[in-house]
C-alpha cells in the first residue's frame, strides 16, 4: 500500500508542477508584445499540456487504487473527490485556453491569468488538509 501511496504522491506532485506553470506561461503570453515571443510561449505551453495528461491519469489511477483497492475512505474522501473533479475541470479548461491562444482568440488579460493561476494553490491546500487531517 505504501508503494501505491508513494506513486500517488509522486504523480500528484508532477501533475501540479504543470498546473502551476502552465497558467504562469499564459500570464506571459497575454503580455507578449511580439509574434516571436508569442510563438515561443505557445510551443512551450503545447509541450507542457501534452506532458500533463499522462501525469494526471497516473495520479488518479494510484488514487483510485488506494480508495477502491485498499478501501481507504470516509466523508473526507467525498469532499476530496469533489475537489479532484474541479481540478480535472481546471486542467481541461487550460486546454481550451491554450486552443484560444493558438487560434489568436485569447480574450483574457494578464491580471485575469494571475488570479486564474491561484486556483490550483487553493485546491491543493484543501485536498492536502482533507487527506492528512481527515477533519470529518
Ligand atoms: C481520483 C482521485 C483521487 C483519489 C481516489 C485519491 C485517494 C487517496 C487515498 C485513498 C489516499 C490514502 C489516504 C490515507 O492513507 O490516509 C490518498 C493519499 C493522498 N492523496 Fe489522493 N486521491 C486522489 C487524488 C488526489 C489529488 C488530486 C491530490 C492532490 C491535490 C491528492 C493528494 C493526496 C496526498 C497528499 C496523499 C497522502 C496523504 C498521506 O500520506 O497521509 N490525491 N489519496
Amino acid at each position: 500500500m505504501l508503494w501505491v501511496k508513494s506513486l500517488h504522491i509522486i504523480f500528484v506532485t508532477a501533475w501540479f508542477a504543470g498546473l502551476f506553470y502552465l497558467p504562469r506561461l499564459f500570464v506571459n503570453h497575454a503580455m507578449a508584445g511580439d509574434a516571436a515571443t508569442a510563438d515561443r510561449l505557445l510551443a512551450m505551453e503545447r509541450k507542457l499540456y501534452r506532458f500533463m495528461l499522462p501525469l494526471m491519469v497516473l495520479a488518479l489511477i494510484f488514487g483510485l487504487w488506494l480508495w477502491l483497492g485498499y478501501g481507504i475512505t470516509g466523508k473526507w474522501m467525498h469532499a476530496k473527490l469533489t475537489l479532484v473533479v474541479l481540478l480535472i475541470g481546471y486542467h481541461h479548461y487550460c486546454g481550451r485556453l491554450l486552443k484560444n491562444f493558438a487560434a489568436g482568440r485569447n480574450v483574457h488579460g494578464h491580471v485575469w491569468y494571475r488570479w486564474f493561476n491561484e486556483i490550483p494553490v487553493l485546491i491543493l491546500s484543501a485536498v492536502v488538509i482533507l487527506v492528512v487531517v481527515k477533519p470529518f
